[in-house]
């Protein structure tokens, strides 16, 4: 399961009104029926988030289809390639901002005028500890993480007299999809699981729910004096790298 999977279900479960959007159409459709027979609601949108037009008919057609502007943002979005710099493909390395933090700028774009109606909103980018510390093979990566937390600093201020928080996440390393397909690709994937694990203080890697939590707390009233923060998650990774 992903993170903005586990968000979804959480999400849901606490009685939000779901709007999920996705480039994978079987498995953003299977986590909206997953929601719905469990007695929440969600629907799903295919979306390729990095894609204004698209962006603006999600938005357009969640406020339609439950009669009023989004109030809570989640910007999940993320993918990864490895590669050091001296190796990197402009291509790739102009996709990897696209997805990851040129999606988030449109989304909040095209969220950011109903929130502004309503005086009121949130917003949680998710992040990752490669924005806050150096790690090998990922520049690009590691860039479109720092832009996110840059990005949720800018707009919290600019936002914040108007009932908007904007706020981010920094996850250590959590099992999902994501990180599945860099194991499966090791030499040896058990070792590399293990280092994984001992690497985080805690002793395990995050499930995606340990990020969700997280989500749920940033995007509710329970953290309404809090804006501009990045959320550190990470089984304690950051503290041992300081
Ligand atoms: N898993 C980790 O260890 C970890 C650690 C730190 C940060 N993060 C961040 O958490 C977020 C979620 O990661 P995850 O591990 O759940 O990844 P995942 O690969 O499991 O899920 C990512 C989702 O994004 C979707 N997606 C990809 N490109 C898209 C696009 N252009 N438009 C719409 N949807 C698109 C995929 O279909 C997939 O459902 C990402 O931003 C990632 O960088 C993950």
């Amino acid at each position: 399961m992903g993170i903005g999977n586990a968000i979804a279900q959480l999400f849901a479960q606490e009685g939000a009104r779901v709007v999920a959007a996705d480039i994978d159409g079987h498995a953003g459709a299977a986590t909206a029926k997953k929601i719905q027979e469990a007695g929440g609601h969600c629907f799903f949108r295919h979306c390729d988030v990095s894609e204004e037009s698209e962006v603006k008919a999600v938005v357009a057609s969640g406020s339609k289809e439950f009669g009023q502007a989004i109030d809570v943002l989640l910007n999940v979005v993320g993918i990864a390639h490895e590669s050091p710099a001296h190796l990197l493909d402009l291509a790739d390395w102009e996709r990897i901002l696209k997805v990851n933090l040129t999606s988030m700028f449109l989304c909040s774009k095209h969220v950011l005028p109903g929130m502004l109606a309503a005086r009121r909103g949130a917003i949680v980018n998710i992040a990752s500890v490669q924005g806050l510390f150096g790690f090998p093979s990922n520049p690009h990566y590691a860039a479109s993480k720092g832009g996110i937390i840059s990005l949720t600093r800018q707009m919290a201020r600019e936002y914040a007299s108007q009932g908007i928080r904007v706020n981010c996440i920094a996850p250590g390393t959590v099992e999902t999809p994501m990180t599945a397909q860099v194991i499966a690709r090791a030499p040896n994937p058990a070792d590399l699981r293990a280092a994984w694990e001992k690497m985080h203080p805690l002793g395990r890697v995050g499930r995606p729910i340990d990020i969700a939590r997280g989500a749920l707390f940033l995007a509710s009233d329970e953290s309404s004096w809090v804006t501009g923060q990045c959320l550190v998650i990470d089984g304690g990774l950051s503290s041992a790298v300081l």
